[in-house]
Formats: structure tokens, sequence, C-alpha cells
């Protein structure tokens, strides 16, 4: 890998874009603000800008990470490019560091989550549910029982979230569940059933688009394993097009919205009877801030204002570059030249500024 820790001197560490909205852009409709996105409406298309901002454990941290929304970016665009040829998606131009032009779309309101190994959620719902004994249900598939933690499935699949809260949805199903559940589950049954509550046009959208995923799934898990990485799961969103043409949007296999794991390092550890991994992406942030005990709900205002160690953050930074680089064979810009300046200038250029 060619950067090393030396490059990311203490200006190029505090050389960071941050998630604040530019009220320059020239927009038909007021910026959006997800976790770490910002979207301008500019009608047909959308400008995106990836910050670099960092959340671990519901915080978004104070101390941004250096180019972790370039690096988003330019693997999402490298598999945009990749996978065309099995569903068409948003991307139109990178139009500066961190900032896409895009085809904007009508989303589907669903998380379209794909798991080819067993871990996180998925693991602790299994094993609560006795899962290693008797096989568990894990939104609406039924899972064989032997599974050990981490181990690979027979087979990809499909495991749906809300986009939103239960409370942004008014379905049967959803009825006396906790308004505040953040992530609530879905099955396939449940979306067909309610398929106009999340924004599909005919049940058979659904059919497309998950058989679409499947193939995304293999492909990039593919392309994945030849640089030496496995695709534990990943998540992706959908949306139509003003002529109804259903489109891939937001961004493709990131560290952000996949697990990634070493593929030289996944192996069964028989002592523990699981299978030991090693995460590329934010599992090191996460280790961090557990190794402070700041990562319980009651510590998130002092999360929140916790000034993270220069030298976590600079290997937070080498990492996230180095998965970038292998994945796209492109390396990361090092500079101290000003995001925003840099953005900005760029989109004045192009006329998207008032
Ligand atoms: N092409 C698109 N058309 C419409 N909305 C989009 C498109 N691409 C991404 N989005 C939405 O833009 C937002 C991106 O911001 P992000 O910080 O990722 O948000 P979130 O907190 O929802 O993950 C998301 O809500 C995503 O669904
Ligand atoms: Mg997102």
């Amino acid at each position: 890998m060619t950067i090393d820790k030396s490059q990311i001197t203490p200006e190029v560490l505090e050389n960071t874009l941050k998630k604040e909205i530019w009220p320059e852009v020239k927009v038909v409709a007021p910026p959006k603000t997800g976790k770490v996105r910002n979207v301008y409406d500019l009608g047909e298309q959308l400008i995106i800008v990836s910050s670099d901002d960092l959340s671990t454990h519901d915080v978004v941290h104070k101390r941004q990470v250096y180019a972790k929304g370039d690096n988003l970016d330019g693997i999402s665009s490298k598999y945009f490019g990749k996978t065309e040829n099995i569903i068409p998606n948003h991307f139109r131009e990178n139009l500066a560091p961190n900032t896409w032009l895009v085809d904007k779309a009508d989303q589907i309101l669903v998380e379209m989550v794909f798991r080819k190994y067993i871990t996180g959620s998925g693991w602790r719902g299994y094993s609560k549910a006795n899962g290693p004994e008797q096989g568990a249900e894990f939104c609406g598939v039924n899972l064989r029982p032997g599974y050990r933690k981490n181990e690979m499935l027979d087979e990809v699949i499909f495991t749906p979230t809300a986009k939103g809260q239960v409370k942004d949805f008014d379905i049967p199903e959803f009825e006396g569940m906790d308004p505040e559940v953040d992530d609530p589950k879905l099955t396939v049954d449940i979306i067909r059933k309610n398929y106009q509550a999340f924004g599909l046009k005919t049940p058979g959208d659904l059919i497309y688009v998950v058989d679409a995923s499947f193939r995304l799934y293999n492909t990039i898990h593919s392309d994945l394993e030849s640089k030496g990485k496995l695709l534990a799961d990943t998540k992706w969103e959908f949306g139509y097009l003003p002529d109804g043409k259903i489109i891939l949007i937001d961004e493709c296999v990131t560290p952000d919205s996949s697990r990634i794991w070493d593929k030289d390092k996944y192996a069964l550890n028989e002592e523990k009877n699981e299978f030991t991994i090693v995460q590329g992406d934010k599992q090191h942030f996460r280790d961090y801030v557990e190794r402070l005990e700041l990562h319980t709900p009651e510590k998130k205002a002092e999360l929140a204002a916790h000034h993270m160690d220069d030298d976590v953050l600079r290997d937070g930074v080498v990492l996230y570059c180095n998965i970038r680089e292998a994945i796209t064979g492109t390396p990361t810009e090092i500079t101290t030249e000003p995001r925003k300046e840099v953005i900005l200038a760029a989109l004045a250029d192009r006329g998207f500024l008032k």
C-alpha cells in the first residue's frame, strides 16, 4: 500500500470536510441532511456531498476522518461502473472531492440488506432464539441449526428493514410496535402486502430489485475476494426515475454500508467455536471508543464531546485510504488544500452556485 502514516501530517489530519449546509448552492428545495451526507436538490438531479464525519455508537464524533467521504465515494463509483449491466444507477459525475452529481429518484423506502455471513445483529438474534440448536427465523428467512458466530451462510439471504422508523409507516404489521424502534425489521411478505407504503409501484418491482441485488452481491463479492476481502453483508437502496425506470441509488458496498473482512485472516477458532474476523473500516474506531468505555447510551454526550486521539485518527485515515486503494486501484489524494474551498470553486465553475 502506498499510503503511510508519515504522509498524514497534522495539517492533513485537520483538512477535513464537516457536514454543514452551504447556502450558496442553487437549489429548488431546501437541502436535506442525512447522517453523513448533504443532499442539494437541483430538480431532476441532486448534488450529494459526502462529509468526512464519523459516527459510531449512534453518535457523530467531534473530529472528522480525513478523506473519508471521498474514499467512500471512490469505492461506490467503482462498483457503480462495474455493475451497470446488472442494474442502472444514479451516478452521473464526480464534480469534486466528496461531491457527486446524481439522478434524483423517488426512493423505495426499504433498506435492502443482504448477508452472506452470520454476524452482528443477525448472529445476536439467531443465538438468542436458540438457533445453533434449533435453527431460527430471521426476516422471514429460515436458518438451519448449527451455524457458528461469523460463519458463512449456505446462501446469500435478504433481510430487509424499513428506511425510516416504525412511526413513518401506517401498516398493520407495525401496529403495537415501539415507535422509537430504529430499524424496523421486514420480510418479503410484509413488503409485498404493503408495497405502496414502501414506495413500490407494483409488487413485481420488489422481485426485480431483489433479483438484481443477488446478482450485485455475487459480482462484488467475487471482485472483493480477488482482492483478499470478504463481503460479509451490505445494504442497497433503490428508487424510480420519473419515467418509471428503477435504479440503484445512494452508495454501493462502502465500509459504511457493509462489513468487509480480510479473507486471509478469516479462520475457525476451535476453542471459541466461532470464526475469527478482521474487519476493515469502522471497527478500528469502535474498538477505541470501547476501550475508553464511552460506548454506552448514557455516555453519548461525553462521546460527542470527546477529542479523539491524533494517532487513532491517523491510523483510521490510513485504513480507509488503504481499503479504497485495494478496491479501486487508485490512491487517495493527500493534500492540505482546504476541502470546502476546492469543492465550492468546482461548483462555482460549473454554475451550481447562486
Ligand atoms: N439518487 C437519489 N435520489 C434520491 N435520494 C437519494 C439518492 N441517493 C441517495 N439518496 C438519499 O440521500 C440520503 C443520503 O444521506 P445519508 O447521510 O447517507 O443518509 P442516511 O442518514 O439516510 O443514511 C439518504 O437518505 C439516501 O436515501
Ligand atoms: Mg446513508
